[in-house]
């Protein structure tokens, strides 16, 4: 059982939300013309708090204020842990710890053009994971005190995600059309996908003029003999465990998704599913007014309910030690998206005029981007600047 620092149980919740897409006037998404009315958001209409319903009734708006603002509650605080463990740790730090420790042990650091591509993505990254097991993550301290369930079970849950995940299903178009959200027709309102599939978009233009020169078939590719014995270790059982061979194993050039991965930029709108939206909400739903955003100012109703939702928040130390968590962290950021290392290397950072000129048009590129979206969301209650690009850390260094 999990308990807390003060002995107290942690309870772990397994709820299930419905969200629909409600009609909207516009169908164009937050990238339709200037003037046109916004798109409706996600909305949640029902919350089963267990995963049967014998454990716990559908809850939804109906029920009233305390107990559909409860069940909202379990909603985030399970997505949250789940984004924390999942997103995260495991597809975030670990992932890309897999991919670069193998670069690092395989590539030529001065000749090699995938490695010029891959380092700047790594600054700082050996250095925070090497740090956090024995601080962050250690048993006790503040991710220990702020999620659910034990140290164990998280690095369980951790590495039974990065093993069980296929590289090339994290490909963005890929894994938006798996949720049923990749096209603005089943889901209109979600900048999150609008203002990544831009990101990496340029990204992918950038990579395929900087390795053009290098690699102009996909024989030059398969020559590569350092190119192989990277792939090689990334799926490696004493390596990366991870499976992207299976995916490609004749062309290691569709990591980096030259090669169109499966599902990835099919046509046809798939249809929007309830669990696809589902899961489409747990990032659009951060700010779903579950307790002081929707109680605010509605006099002793509200302060009723209010005060019925206090079993279901963390003990105040608790709400304490996630904020103070999440502002640290949140607050460093020292290296931006688009912007390179300084080098005195002739040629600059690539080495070549070609990597030099991707360069330069891709921060041209996400210059106009960030310019675009802060322009989108200006003067919004709740604006989604998360993906502007210069607020998007080079690497993961935190
Ligand atoms: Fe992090």
């Amino acid at each position: 059982m999990a308990t807390a620092d003060d002995g107290r149980r942690k309870v772990a919740y397994v709820p299930k939300a419905l969200f629909v897409v409600p009609p909207s006037p516009s169908s164009g998404g937050r990238g339709a013309a200037v003037g046109a009315p916004p798109p409706r958001p996600l909305a949640p209409v029902a919350i089963q708090v267990a995963a049967s319903p014998a454990d716990a009734p559908v809850v939804t708006p109906r029920d009233g204020g305390a107990p559909w603002a409860a069940a909202k509650l379990v909603v985030n605080a399970a997505d949250g842990t789940e984004h924390e463990l999942r997103a995260h740790m495991a597809l975030t730090h670990y992932l890309i710890n897999a991919l670069g420790a193998a670069a690092a042990r395989t590539l030529d650091a001065a000749a090699s053009p995938v490695w010029r591509l891959l380092a700047p993505h790594l600054d700082g990254l050996f250095t925070i994971n090497n740090t956090t097991p024995s601080t962050l993550l250690g048993e006790g301290n503040l991710m220990h005190q702020t999620l659910t369930g034990t140290t164990a079970a998280h690095t369980a849950y951790v590495a039974a995600v990065l093993h069980g995940t296929a590289l090339h299903s994290l490909f963005p178009r890929a894994e938006m059309a798996a949720r049923g959200v990749l096209h603005a027709a089943a889901l209109p309102d979600y900048p999150y996908r609008d203002d990544g599939l831009a990101i990496w978009d340029a990204l992918h233009a950038y990579v395929a003029a900087v390795l053009a020169p290098h690699y102009p078939t996909d024989a030059a590719v398969a020559a590569d003999t350092e190119v192989a014995a990277w792939a090689a270790e990334i799926s490696a059982p004493d390596g990366g465990r991870h499976d992207y061979l299976a995916y490609a194993p004749a062309c290691p050039l569709s990591i980096w998704g030259v090669v169109p991965a499966p599902g990835d930029g099919g046509t046809a709108p798939p249809p929007a599913t309830a669990a696809a939206a589902a899961a489409a909400a747990a990032a659009a739903d951060k700010d779903g007014g579950t307790n002081a955003n929707g109680t605010r100012g509605r006099g002793a109703a509200a302060a009723a309910a209010a005060a019925a939702l206090l079993p279901w928040l963390p003990p105040p130390p608790v709400a304490s030690a996630q904020a103070e968590l999440m502002a640290i962290l949140a607050s460093v950021r020292v290296t931006r998206l688009g912007r390179l290392p300084w080098t005195p290397r002739r040629g600059g950072w690539h080495g070549t005029a070609e990597g030099a000129a991707a360069a330069a048009a891709l921060a041209a590129r996400l210059d106009a981007l960030d310019a675009a979206i802060a322009a989108r969301e200006a003067g919004r209650e709740w604006p989604y600047e998360y993906l502007r690009p210069s607020r998007v850390p080079r690497s993961i260094n935190i």
